[in-house]
């Protein structure tokens, strides 16, 4: 084997792949499905939540799929007891203390390992109480799972502000601002990469936000339009996602060249002028 390539067998099926190329990816490669929560493909991965755990064979501990690049020779299992076991105490521990009603995904493996988190106390659900600091968007923390992604999305994996990360340990640990300052009065410059990461729903649109409040929240009836961000000459690819023909938030690919699913604040909030009321002259007397 050259050193450009590594052999493995994974779940007995054996693969081939590029040096450094990761558990996760090789087991993609086979069309194996293995659970995520921290990693995404267009950030480096954060290492924290310990949903994607294998088993490889000789390993003391199960290792992380999302980060640990294939060893030639290795064999890895990711469907046993052990396995299940461990993720389904991730999923408990997570919907212990965060509500995770808004994130779909999540909802669907808890169902799938038979997650109880009623197993647990809860010394540290905080309040529902989001933080509405501007008409852009709003942080519910109460939904926040501290995976790291709005922190990488701010940081060196996009926009490079570093307006926000990880203050505190344990169970005080939380999203902030420097010094805890509303976001307006932060590094924050407004691209909602941030929201375009979040896998809880903590960060969303505040157009998502009103709309469910008022219970008219229905990604059942939107449709998603792909058109060019006209703002500059990047030319970023926009997803337009529309509720009764009116936009209601904008994303980008997550595996497009250009954006990486990334933008600006103008092509992520700069839409609501199509949307402005139409002026009426006051009729004459
Ligand atoms: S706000 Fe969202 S993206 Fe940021 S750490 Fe919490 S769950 Fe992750
Ligand atoms: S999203 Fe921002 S960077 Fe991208 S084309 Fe629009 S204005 Fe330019
Ligand atoms: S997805 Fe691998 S540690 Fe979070």
């Amino acid at each position: 084997m050259s050193n450009d390539h590594v052999s493995l067998v994974i779940n007995e099926q054996p693969v081939t792949v590029g040096a450094g190329t990761t558990i996760l990816e090789a087991a993609q490669s086979l069309g194996i499905a293995i659970p995520t929560l921290c990693w995404a493909e267009n950030l480096t991965p954060a290492n924290v939540c310990r949903l994607c755990v294998v088993e490889a064979e000789g390993a003391r501990t199960l290792v992380p799929a999302c980060s640990r690049a294939c060893e030639d020779g290795a064999e890895i299992r990711t469907d046993t007891n052990r396995v299940a076991q461990s993720r389904r105490m991730v999923l408990e521990l997570l919907d212990s203390t965060n509500d995770l009603s808004q994130s779909p995904e999540l909802q669907t493996l808890i169902d799938e390992y038979g997650a109880d988190s009623s197993r647990y106390t809860d010394p540290a659900t905080p309040e529902p109480s989001p933080k509405i600091e501007d008409d852009l968007f709003i942080r519910a923390y109460d939904r926040c799972v501290l995976c790291y992604k709005c922190v990488e999305a701010c940081g060196e994996d996009a926009q490079f502000s570093f307006a926000i990360s990880i203050a505190d340990r344990g169970f005080d640990a939380r999203v902030s601002t420097e010094y805890d300052v509303p976001l307006p009065e932060s590094a924050c410059v407004y691209c909602g990469n941030c929201i375009g990461v979040c896998p809880t729903n903590a960060l969303q649109f505040k157009t998502e936000f009103d709309l469910r409040e008022a219970s008219d929240w229905r990604p059942e009836d939107q449709e998603v339009t792909e058109t060019i961000c006209s703002y500059c000459g990047v030319g970023c690819t926009l997803e337009l996602h529309t509720q009764d023909n009116q936009i209601v938030k904008v994303t980008s690919p997550a595996d497009h060249s250009v954006t990486s699913g990334h933008l600006c604040v103008k092509g992520r909030f700069g839409w609501e002028y199509l949307q402005a009321p139409v002026y009426r002259p006051p009729s004459d007397p």
